[in-house]
């Protein structure tokens, strides 16, 4: 794996997750694979389980973590070509990228959407220009329209829960039945990125182990080139019947870009909509607005696995730290 930004840099989605197990059974059995090693984290924008899970996965593997908020406290960099610097940007990423890729062996990047320009963000300008300019493996921690490091993490953690008994093997045992994933469309107070749903849609759909549904209110269609392969399903209790999972997500419009067209609190999950469920495990990536995406009875309650799910975080950022730097050498 030269790079991780989707899930078509991974060739065996099973293997990675299976990684992700083994690390999380004995989190220090490759604790010099990263000896001498340095990976870069730098946030455009806040986190805080993914800087601290990608931290201590890299620990973990021996190597030096370094965190720079270029966001809060960098210059401001430039990512156009030709641009004339007149304005407000500092330093352009051609100048700065190799920088980075001589202060460490991996560079890992969290840069969010602006939600103005939707050719814009999807044309993924940033992350690609950290690629094409600092030579080094780069490892995204949530960009524009994806978040694979979360995605992995979901799927670590639905094969771990999953009672369907999914084999390492990517089989399904005689007679099993897929689990059925939904990813429930969530009300939420300000317009978010489409990232999660994205990102998780396009995992689920690769990994091909889930019966899976997407609901959401008409006009929140996600960009087909991540859901194609899935139900969608503008019946948010329809499509509840019967699942083994609910996946919990706000999103903000995709066709008419970044806007929020209705915040239906009914949308919320709720322990009587689960009523409908095969007895479902309650995922979301956090943050969580409680009772807005979330009510705090499902949140508190036995169906949620969201701390788990959060918890799983460290062991899929090992596993993608292992692979690029065995990889890579
Ligand atoms: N789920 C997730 O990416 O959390 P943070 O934004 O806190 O990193």
């Amino acid at each position: 794996m030269k790079n991780f930004v989707s899930v078509h840099d991974v060739t065996n989605i099973d293997k990675l997750v299976n990684q992700a197990l083994a690390y999380k059974a004995d989190p220090f059995k490759d604790k010099s694979l990263g000896a001498g090693k340095r990976i870069g984290c730098l946030f455009l924008n806040p986190s805080m389980r993914t800087r601290l899970s990608t931290q201590i996965a890299a620990q973990n593997l021996g190597m030096e973590a370094i965190v720079f908020n270029v966001g809060s406290e960098g210059w401001q960099l430039e990512f156009e070509e030709e641009a004339i610097m007149s304005g407000s940007t500092v330093e352009h990423v051609k100048d700065a990228a190799p920088i980075f890729g001589k202060y460490f062996d991996i560079l890992a990047i969290r840069t969010f959407p602006s939600l103005k320009n939707r050719d814009d963000d999807y044309s993924e300008l940033y992350l690609k220009q950290f690629i094409k300019y600092a030579g080094i493996p780069v490892v995204s921690l949530e960009s524009a329209t994806l978040h694979p490091l979360q995605s992995l993490t979901d799927i670590v953690t639905i094969t771990e829960t999953s009672r369907h008994q999914i084999n390492t093997n990517n089989t399904l045992p005689k007679g099993n039945k897929k689990p059925k994933i939904v990813l429930s469309w969530a009300p939420h107070v300000k317009p978010l990125p489409q990232c999660v749903a994205n990102s998780f849609s396009q995992w689920i759909n690769a990994w091909g182990m889930a019966d899976f549904i997407i609901t959401h209110p008409e006009d929140y269609e996600l960009s087909e080139e991540f859901t194609i392969g899935a139900t969608i399903s503008h019946d948010q209790d329809k499509a509840l019947e019967g699942a083994d999972f609910v996946y919990v997500k706000n999103w903000s419009t995709f066709s008419d870009y970044g806007k929020i067209y209705e915040s239906d609190p009914n949308w919320m999950l709720t322990n009587k909509k689960l009523e409908r469920t095969n007895n479902a495990k309650v995922m979301h990536c956090l943050p969580v607005r409680r009772n807005v995406e979330l009510s705090d009875e499902v949140l508190d309650g036995k169906h949620s696995i969201v701390t788990l799910e959060a918890s799983n975080r460290v062991w899929a950022a090992q596993a993608v730290i292992a692979e690029i730097l065995r990889t890579n050498g």
